[in-house]
């Protein structure tokens, strides 16, 4: 009893702690892409790479910890038809999903287009701050998301 108690808690600090690892950066980028553009304004190339390892060696592999953690946490004392965690898993899989379809091609978009804007001398183009605007939406969009997710985790409505 005491082992399944303790192995419980240990899961849910991973679960907490991969949170804090894939989602922490991502708020951090309004101010982080300011700062860089700012500082930096002909080597935006430099930002889209850095987004981009980030997507895929921290942001995508703790969110797979989040989610196999949660499973775990869900599956033990509770229930996957649970309003809170049914929601929070769909929540989760449509976040793989704007990363995986969306932010990251928009980052991979965003990337070649600076390196065209880099290359031709000029400032940052219309095609650049198209990109850019579509990916501050849907990159607004996944951190609402992610504060659903953490209201509805703590929460817990209709348990
Ligand atoms: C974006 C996705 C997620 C976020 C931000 C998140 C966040 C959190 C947080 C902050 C806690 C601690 C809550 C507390 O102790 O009061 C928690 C606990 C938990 N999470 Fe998640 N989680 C996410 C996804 C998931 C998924 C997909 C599942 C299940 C499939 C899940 C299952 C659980 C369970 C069962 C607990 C333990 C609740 C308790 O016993 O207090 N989570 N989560």
């Amino acid at each position: 009893m005491l082992t399944a108690i303790v192995f419980f808690d240990v899961v849910l600090t991973i679960h907490i702690l991969a949170v804090v690892l894939a989602f922490g950066v991502v708020f951090a980028y309004p101010l982080l892409d300011t700062q860089l553009k700012r500082a930096h304004p002909d080597d935006l190339p430099a930002l889209h790479r850095l987004h981009l390892t980030l997507a895929r060696g921290l942001i995508t592999p703790a969110m797979t910890v989040v989610l196999l953690a949660g499973l775990y946490l869900a599956l033990d004392r509770y229930s996957l038809g649970d309003p809170w965690i049914s929601a929070t898993f769909a929540i989760l899989i449509v976040l793989f999903a704007l990363v995986g379809a969306v932010l990251t091609p928009l980052d991979k978009r965003l990337l070649e287009i600076a390196l065209r804007d880099q290359r031709a001398g000029t400032g940052p183009s219309d095609d650049y701050r198209a990109a850019e605007g579509r990916a501050a939406l849907f990159g607004s969009i996944a951190l609402l998301l992610v504060i659903v997710s953490i209201f509805l985790m703590t929460a817990k409505p209709g348990a």
